[in-house]
């Protein structure tokens, strides 16, 4: 008997909001939903007490029967209206503070944090429809704290300053912020409103989005009598995919200099000071490999007919750069390409060229272009001490732009933001996919023990679920301390002993069955 029957299985898509009463998704302001969450979630203990002094007792005195007891104990305590609340609310009891310091020199504005907290809040509920509760801890701070590193270098600051017009501006290198205000915009009480709008527009929408109601999407089955939650990322994203099922992805990461005969660069050591830090931090998601080369300039002649569309038709006459990019199109998918191009190879045939409109050649300064899910391009002048060789210290915009194009490459949210802000929203939407996903394995054991009533319930298997789900709370916990990286860490490990348990139980077919039945269809219903 399948555990599913493709036949009802359908896209639902809609906001968890316009779910019946009785299905127990209650979109209820967070305040209560985070309040009646831990009263649920200590629900746990006593039970899994009951279970431990049972078996403590019951293995003391009369071994033979623990079993039997033990079953009758285990069948009827079995957490399954706990179980049903993780399935059908997997991201609900959710709360994220992200902190953020920020400094006002000219103004004093004490209930500033209070006023953000609550506009910021009630934004993100009434316009974005937040599944969870997302919050900033603004605090403030000083600019001198900031640039000697106090707050660490991966909190936001916010530097506000009086002046003649309303902006804003967000420094995609470090994790730095500045908002300009007017006189005016005190007088009406919009300073708050600004702040909000910079937090939600401009340095964590992207990362937001993910956790719209809208992008967790509702799979009935059984004619709609079973429902589970998955998130869209899953659904539209392989990639996705494998980090639920089976990370690290591979990815290989090609650095190369053009121009061999020429040019040098000390590439290791740039790569070792300014992007292995992130590739460290980053080593439970992604494997990455490298490759360091040089490579000569290539004489073949190429036509513009033979090139694809991605590569700009206005570079096509700079030596070597299309005969690069042609013989790499057929580089594994998961590569990504970084091209170090020294302006002098062109001897100035590049001087006027624009693409998109944009100058490729700056007197001042170096240049960079992405190519769509290739990789990127940085155009570089010599180094005036000593023009053949480029030292790591000549390097470093060369890695922040580098960093950009495998960030990007590998979906992280918020391209305007600084490196280590965005690693942080990714390993955050990497927790509430693996929390989604938690709640999917969490279904797979659900249905089975239903279908399965007349077998013997496994005691380990509710001692498995148990345990997981105390990970779980250590993931809320170390969620709402800031702390995304731990928080990923521990989800990794609850969710792979839960799918080792489902291999034990010979389920583990299933959940991926169950899922690539489900994107096929979600990609026939999209042609
Ligand atoms: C940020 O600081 C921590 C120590 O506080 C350090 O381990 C980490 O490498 C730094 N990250 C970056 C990207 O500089
Ligand atoms: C499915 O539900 C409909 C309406 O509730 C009912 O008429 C039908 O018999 C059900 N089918 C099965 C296979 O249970
Ligand atoms: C990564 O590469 C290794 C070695 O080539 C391979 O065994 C593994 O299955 C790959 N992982 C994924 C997720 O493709
Ligand atoms: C990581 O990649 C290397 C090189 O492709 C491979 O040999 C290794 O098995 C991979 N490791 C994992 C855990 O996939
Ligand atoms: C550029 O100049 C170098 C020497 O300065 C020369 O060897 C090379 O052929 C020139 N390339 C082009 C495309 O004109
Ligand atoms: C670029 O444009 C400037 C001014 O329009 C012109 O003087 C110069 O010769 C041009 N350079 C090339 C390489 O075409
Ligand atoms: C029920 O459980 C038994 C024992 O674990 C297993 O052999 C059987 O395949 C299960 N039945 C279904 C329908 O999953």
């Amino acid at each position: 008997m399948p555990l599913v029957d493709p036949v009802t299985m359908r896209r639902r898509r809609r906001r968890l909001n316009e779910v019946p009463k009785e299905q127990s998704v209650e979109e209820d302001d967070s305040k209560t939903q985070s309040a009646s969450v831990p009263g649920r979630r200590r629900g746990v203990s006593p039970i899994f007490l009951i279970l431990l002094a049972v078996v403590a007792i019951a293995g003391l005195f009369r071994p033979v029967s623990v079993r039997l007891y033990n079953y009758y104990i285990r069948r009827t305590y079995f957490p399954q209206t706990l179980m049903r609340y993780f399935i059908e609310t997997p991201v609900h009891d959710i709360s994220m503070t992200v902190p953020v310091y920020y400094e006002c020199a000219d103004f004093q504005f004490p209930d500033l944090e209070e006023a953000v907290d609550i506009q910021f809040r009630g934004r993100l509920r009434r316009k974005e429809y937040i599944a969870l509760s997302y919050g900033v801890r603004l605090q403030k701070g000083e600019i001198e704290k900031y640039n000697a590193g106090e707050y660490g270098n991966d909190t936001l600051f916010i530097k506000m300053l009086l002046s003649d017009q309303n902006a804003i501006y967000v420094d995609g290198a470090r994790n730095y912020a500045e908002l300009y205000y007017t006189l005016q915009s005190i007088e009406s009480n919009d300073l708050p409103f600004f702040v909000t709008q910079l937090l939600a527009d401009y340095c964590f929408k992207e990362e937001l989005q993910h956790y719209s109601e809208d992008r967790f999407m509702k799979l009935l089955y059984n004619n709609d009598t079973h429902f589970n939650l998955m998130h869209s990322d899953f659904i539209e994203n392989p990639r996705t995919r494998t980090l639920m099922s089976d990370p690290p992805v591979n990815i290989t990461l090609k650095f190369t200099l053009l121009g061999a005969e020429q040019f040098s660069w000390d590439i290791q050591e740039a790569f070792q000071d300014e992007l292995q830090p992130y590739a460290r931090r980053l080593s439970g998601l992604f494997n990455f490999t490298y490759l360091f080369e040089r490579e000569a300039l290539s004489n073949e002649v190429i036509s513009e007919k033979s090139i694809d569309d991605k590569f700009p038709v206005e570079l096509m006459d700079l030596p070597g750069l299309a005969q690069y990019y042609m013989n790499s199109l057929n580089d594994d998918p998961n590569l990504v390409h970084l091209v170090f191009y020294p302006f002098a190879l062109a001897n100035g045939t590049i001087e006027n060229k624009t693409v998109d409109s944009r100058q490729i050649y700056s007197a001042s300064e170096n240049t960079f272009l992405k190519i769509g899910n290739w990789g990127s391009i940085y155009f570089s002048h010599s180094p005036k001490e000593n023009p053949a060789h480029f030292t790591a210290e000549k390097l470093k915009d060369c890695m922040w732009s580098f960093s950009e194009t495998i960030m990007d490459f590998l979906d992280f949210p918020n391209d305007n933001m600084a490196p280590i802000l965005r690693v942080e929203m990714f390993e955050r939407v990497m927790v509430i996919n693996y929390l989604t996903c938690y709640s999917n394995l969490l279904f797979v054991i659900d249905m089975w023990v239903k279908e399965n009533i007349t077998s013997y319930i496994d005691g380990s298997t509710i001692d498995t679920v148990i345990y997981t789900l105390e990970l779980r709370s250590q993931v809320l916990t170390l969620l709402n301390e800031g702390n995304s990286y731990d928080s990923l860490i521990m989800c990794q490990k609850m969710v792979s002993i839960l799918r080792q348990k489902l291999f034990e139980l010979g389920l583990q077919g299933r959940t991926s069955d169950l899922f690539a039945q489900y994107v096929l269809e979600a990609a026939a219903q999209e042609v």
